[in-house]
Parts: C-alpha cells; sequence; structure tokens
C-alpha cells in the first residue's frame, strides 16, 4: 500500500483488538521514527505495553489501546507545525503496514508519556496505534471549493492536492483550511486556536502526498 492509498483507507480507529504489533513491525515503526527525529529535530517515540499516555476520557471512549507514538520534541515556536506533519506520516506509513491510529490530541496524558522521554521536551499529543477493531469510517467533510481557490485555470495537481487535504485528520473535525495557488506557488492557513498548527503540518503534509512535491513550492 502506497502513501497515496493509505490516504483514502486511514480513518480514526478508537477501538483496538489485542493483537500485538510483531517485532518486526515495531522495528519498521522506530526507523520510521528515528527518520522524522533526524530530518525534524522532534523528539518522538513509540511505547509499547501500556496506555499510560492516554487521559482519563481517551480511556473510556477507546479500548484495548496498549501502543501509542508520544509526539514531543524541544519547545519552539514551530513544534506543532512539525509534530503535525511528522505524525501524518506516521499514522500513513502505520496504515501501510496494516495498522490502525488515533490522533490524541486533546486527550492525552503528558505526565504519563513524559517519563519515557529523556530531557526537557514537550509532549503535545500521542497517537495509538494498533489493530482496529474496524476500520473506522470516512470523516464528514467540506468540499474543495469550500477551502480552495486558484489563480487561473486550476492544474491537476493542484486539485489533487487539495482532495487529499480533505482527506487529512483535523482536531474536531474542522478542517479550517484556506489553500491559494498562483502558478506553481501554493499558500496554506489553517484558521488560529489551539491545534491550529498542529492542523497546518498534517495538512501541509497530506496536500504534499496528493499533489506531488516536484510541481511546486509553498509561498
Ligand atoms: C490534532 C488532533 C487532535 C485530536 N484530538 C482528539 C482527541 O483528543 N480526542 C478524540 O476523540 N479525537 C481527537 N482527534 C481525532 C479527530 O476527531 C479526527 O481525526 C477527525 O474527526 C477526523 O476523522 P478521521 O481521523 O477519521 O479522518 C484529533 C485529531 C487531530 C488531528
Amino acid at each position: 500500500m502506497t502513501i497515496q492509498e493509505a490516504m483514502r483507507q486511514r480513518h480514526t480507529v478508537r477501538k483496538y483488538t489485542d493483537k500485538p504489533i510483531s517485532g518486526e513491525l515495531v522495528e519498521k515503526l522506530n526507523a520510521r521514527i528515528a527518520d522524522n527525529n533526524q530530518e525534524h529535530g522532534l523528539s518522538l517515540s513509540l511505547v509499547t505495553g501500556n496506555a499510560d499516555g492516554l487521559g482519563v476520557l481517551a480511556k473510556m471512549l477507546g479500548s484495548g489501546i496498549k501502543n501509542y507514538i508520544i509526539l514531543a520534541g524541544p519547545d519552539r515556536s514551530d513544534l506543532d507545525e512539525k509534530l503535525g506533519y511528522c505524525g501524518a506520516d506516521m499514522i500513513l506509513y502505520a496504515q501501510t503496514l496494516g495498522l490502525n491510529t488515533w490522533w490524541v490530541g486533546g486527550m492525552f496524558h503528558a505526565k504519563g508519556a513524559q517519563k519515557n522521554l529523556d530531557g526537557a521536551v514537550r509532549v503535545n499529543g500521542v497517537l495509538a496505534i494498533g489493530y482496529g477493531q474496524t476500520q473506522g469510517v470516512p470523516h464528514r467533510s467540506k468540499i474543495a471549493a469550500e477551502i480552495s481557490s486558484y489563480n487561473g485555470s486550476a492544474p491537476q495537481w493542484f486539485l489533487d492536492g487539495v482532495d487529499a487535504l480533505l482527506l487529512a485528520p483535523t482536531a474536531l473535525n474542522k478542517q479550517a483550511f484556506t489553500v491559494r495557488g498562483d502558478k506553481n506557488r501554493v499558500s496554506l492557513t489553517c484558521g488560529s486556536g489551539h491545534f491550529a498548527g498542529i492542523d497546518l503540518g498534517i495538512g501541509k503534509y497530506f496536500f504534499e502526498a496528493g499533489a506531488g512535491k516536484e510541481n511546486f513550492v509553498w509561498a
């Protein structure tokens, strides 16, 4: 399964079976995490065998969660956008491995997650990961015209990028994206509020994966 196929098949899954993630897949996830951490200066980390990074509400709403990826990194102004971007890569990569995920950006337990990390880093969410009891369902979605515009006739890569963007998970499913294209330049904004930075990073990843990075530059 490609990342592009994974974008269509991925949906939030909150309830998991007790099937453990095999050692081989744990290794693959850890290798992908290491690449993301190195490239973006982050401290993502996979925890297996407990749900300490999940808050009480998440434990009530979900079930069977035994593994999660901590979204963390050194505190700096673009941390949330980078966590969004790399978290998007991880949920889609997990999907290509046959795993399901749940982005827990509000209902996580920072202290419980923090004890798995060294040094002074900020935790801003966790990704529950495992074998879902179901594959989830597509989210209710805005349409392309509500979030996008292009100066002139939009090329196919722009339309494909917007389609992909609409598949992205966002906090409370807000999809507060505004995407504008002009020749090969694209700007993306994502409203304001607590989750704006994370949602922006997720959106950038999905747009790039749909449009093809080689076709445009971020304005
Ligand atoms: C940044 C972020 C934070 C989220 N936080 C929570 C959360 O705390 N609790 C929850 O139940 N879902 C949370 N979600 C899941 C969203 O509700 C879900 O992604 C959205 O409804 C779209 O559905 P989909 O993931 O199936 O596409 C979060 C998603 C994102 C991207």
